[in-house]
């Protein structure tokens, strides 16, 4: 069956852009996968904790030695991990906070980048263990950053590429919204263009 994970990050439920363009996604890609399943990750409703060092301990505990207090560490882990793992299309929504992306993102990196589960160490380095499936990040900021003088201030998206690039996920397509402080009509017609992208990519 195919599968798609829906995951938001925006700390704003009514009013998020990014929500708003996931859910648009989420609702083109039923209508064309009548028979799909669709796994809800929403960041805003379920915190994920800071990586502790129980966390790391367990990480590196292989599972058959793990302690019961480890083994419940590392649970709410292991399900984000089966959830990338058991999706064929992930579909992000990526807010831009202070240049970079939400706690929450980051935090949901730190609980999915495990080694022996989604990357491996290798002798030519490491290796991504999540192949075949396809990443759209819809990405959502209040100024403009894929131009202009602010260029060099997007470290949200080399960031996204880069760490789903490292879990072996490399099939990633960007849907940008930006300038969305800078003018309403601006903002709409950011909106309006990512939705075209959304509909032609759900079809794909
Ligand atoms: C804490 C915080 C930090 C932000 N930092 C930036 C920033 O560095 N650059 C930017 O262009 N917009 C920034 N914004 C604006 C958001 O990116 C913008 O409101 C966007 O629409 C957020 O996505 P959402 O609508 O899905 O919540 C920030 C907003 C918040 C709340």
């Amino acid at each position: 069956m195919e599968t798609l994970l829906h995951i938001d990050t925006s700390p704003r439920i009514a009013g998020s852009v990014s929500r708003q363009l996931t859910a648009s996604f989420v609702a083109r890609w039923r209508g064309e996968h009548p028979g799909g399943r669709v796994i809800v990750r929403d960041l805003a409703a379920t915190v994920l904790p800071h990586v502790s060092e129980a966390l790391i301990g367990a990480y590196y505990t292989p599972a058959d030695q793990r302690s019961a207090e480890q083994g419940a560490t590392i649970a709410l882990s292991d399900q984000l991990v089966d959830e990338v793992l058991a999706a064929d299309v992930i579909v992000i929504g990526a807010p831009m906070h202070n240049f970079g992306v939400t706690s929450s993102l980051k935090a949901w990196v730190d609980h999915v980048a495990r080694v022996g589960r989604t990357f491996k160490y290798t002798e030519l380095g490491p290796v991504g263990l999540v192949n075949g499936k396809r990443a759209v990040v819809v990405i959502a900021r209040g100024g403009i950053f894929s131009e202009g003088p602010y260029q060099a201030f997007d470290f949200q998206t080399p960031y996204i590429k880069g760490v789903l690039g490292f879990i072996g996920i490399t099939d990633v397509e960007l849907v940008l919204a930006e300038g969305l402080s800078l003018s309403e009509e601006g903002a709409n017609q950011a909106i309006a263009r990512c939705e075209d992208l959304i509909t032609a990519s759900a079809g794909k």
